[in-house]
């Protein structure tokens, strides 16, 4: 079974169009009086979408006040106040910048001792489901196919956990961290278990070298070894994509 797909002619436009359903999203919650629950990503992909979010918020007046968050992963170990943390992400380019309570987002603790991980991993899902679950999950791609930090290799029904990052995903973010020796090794991930659980999924791509990967997610066969194809037996997953990403379909 093939992902729904919706090509835009540019990223800005493919942003606006996420925002937008966003927006509704959390209005038709609103009116029901219920939390509106979605879980983020990081990367350079949604930063248009926050930007646009925002936007909404200062011009349009969309409140935040029932959004709750949760973000997909986070470096370990990471300071939150580290340039290359993405709690300093998160705030800067969304959470600061709109009306969202501080107690209704969360983002992965890279600041935990080893041991108490997994007791943490186990609570953070517990979260999502006493929130009622992802109502939405944004998606970003890595270019080996991991959705969050889950890797290739990654399985279908894996939980919330620390994850060793591949080669060539610390060598994409060797970039932020001047070189490779700087770059962490691990990562807490939400499991892939959790992501298909969402009741959507949007996965946003853009630019030519996400084509190749695109394609194998989309067309190619279900396999751990591209774990954004496990979307391919989501019910409600949509890839939105550029032309540039979308040109290998
Ligand atoms: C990191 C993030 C992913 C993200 C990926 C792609 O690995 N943990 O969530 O999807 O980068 O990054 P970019 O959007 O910059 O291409």
């Amino acid at each position: 079974e093939n992902i729904n797909t919706v090509v835009f002619k540019n990223s800005t436009t493919a942003s606006k169009a996420v925002a937008q359903e966003i927006a509704q999203l959390i209005k038709e919650k609103q009116k029901d009086n219920k939390p509106c629950v979605l879980g983020l990503a990081t990367g350079s992909t949604p930063k248009g979408l926050y930007a646009e979010l925002v936007r909404l918020h200062k011009e349009e007046g969309l409140s935040f006040k029932n959004v709750v968050t949760f973000n997909l992963d986070e470096y370990y170990p990471m300071e939150p106040d580290s340039i290359h943390s993405y709690v300093r992400f998160m705030k800067e380019l969304l959470l600061d910048q709109v009306d969202i309570l501080p107690e209704n987002y969360h983002i992965p603790d890279g600041t935990l001792a080893k041991a108490n991980i997994s007791k943490y991993c186990n609570d953070y899902e517990s979260k999502i489901e006493a929130a009622g679950g992802l109502d939405l999950q944004i998606l970003g791609i890595g270019g080996n196919g991991h959705i969050g930090f889950n890797e290739s290799g990654s399985l279908q029904n894996s939980k919330t956990r620390l994850v060793a990052l591949d080669h060539i995903t610390r060598v994409a973010a060797s970039k932020d961290f001047g070189g490779l020796s700087n770059t962490p090794r691990t990562a807490i991930t939400l499991g892939v278990k959790k992501i298909m659980e969402a009741k959507r999924v949007i996965l946003m791509a853009w630019g030519e070298g996400k084509s190749n990967i695109i394609a194998q997610s989309v067309e190619g066969e279900v396999t751990n070894k591209v774990p954004a194809s496990f979307l391919q037996e989501h019910n409600n997953a949509v890839f939105v994509l550029d032309k540039e990403s979308a040109s290998k379909l």
